[in-house]
């Protein structure tokens, strides 16, 4: 392995969620106004609940923390239990004293969705950049939804999403013909642009792309593999999801 990539082997996503709780908490621990870069999906889950467990056992305050999320499916309404902006109130902000004003997920509702992607790139840039960013990883390789192309996007930017990930995603809806055709997305080069990163990944279905992304050569046809050019990534793994690493 030749990467820059820190590779931390957990025994399950329990250990995952809380290492990787810990890693935040100790951010704004020593950075009360850092500004996080946050994701969605089923991996962070384990450690969103860790963090609000530390926050309700009083140790942790999140009322200076600022957040930007990575991506939502569009069109889609904000209050639409499926959105992303719906899963981070009630799986986060909802249960923790942020500042609901100072936490920013991509508008699915956005009336002119291009100016809102730069916008929003601009809204990052304006508040510092992010400290530290989380990310999880689809099956494909994909970050965000930036999915696999034949270039790096580098900012925010609108996207179709892909059939396997429409697929994999549809077990959040009623039936695959409801998962939005597209969604507002960071680039790769928004989160390679984070100080800090690190990424939460844990089943077999996972192993194919943790390896690309750790070990596979540099490549849009998998974006986590961009992730070799950052310095400081380190990725949260369980047994089966590092199962193909070579060590
Ligand atoms: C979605 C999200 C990604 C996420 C991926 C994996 O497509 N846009 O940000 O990393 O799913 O999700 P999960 O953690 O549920 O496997």
């Amino acid at each position: 392995m030749n990467s820059n990539i820190d590779v931390i082997k957990c025994k399950d996503i329990n250990e995952i969620s809380r290492r990787a709780a810990f890693l935040v908490a100790e951010t704004i621990h020593r950075n009360p106004r850092c500004i996080l870069g946050l994701a969605t999906g089923s991996s962070p889950v384990g450690m969103y609940q860790t963090l609000v467990k530390i926050y309700e056992g009083g140790t942790l305050d999140f009322s200076k923390v600022r957040s930007f999320n990575l991506d939502e499916y569009y069109p889609i309404q904000p209050e639409d239990p499926q959105s992303y902006r719906y899963f981070m109130n009630t799986n986060l902000f909802d249960h923790i004293n942020i500042d609901p004003a100072n936490t920013h997920v991509p508008l699915g509702n956005a009336e002119d969705p291009e100016k809102f992607c730069q916008a929003y790139d601009l809204m990052i840039e304006a508040a510092g950049g992010i400290d530290l960013q989380v990310l999880g990883i689809g099956n494909n390789g994909h970050i965000a939804f930036n999915e696999p192309d034949d270039h790096f996007p580098a900012g925010t930017h609108v996207v179709d999403l892909q059939e396997s990930t429409i697929k994999a995603n549809s077990r959040f809806f009623a039936s695959e013909a409801d998962v939005p055709r597209k969604a507002i997305t960071m680039g790769i080069g928004s989160i390679m642009k984070a100080r800090r990163i690190i990424l939460l990944a844990s089943g077999t279905a996972k192993a194919e792309a943790v390896k690309a992304c750790v070990e596979g050569p540099i490549t849009p046809a998998c974006p986590a593999s961009a992730l070799q050019l950052h310095p400081d990534v380190t990725l949260f793994v369980d047994e089966a999801a590092a199962s193909l690493l070579s060590k």
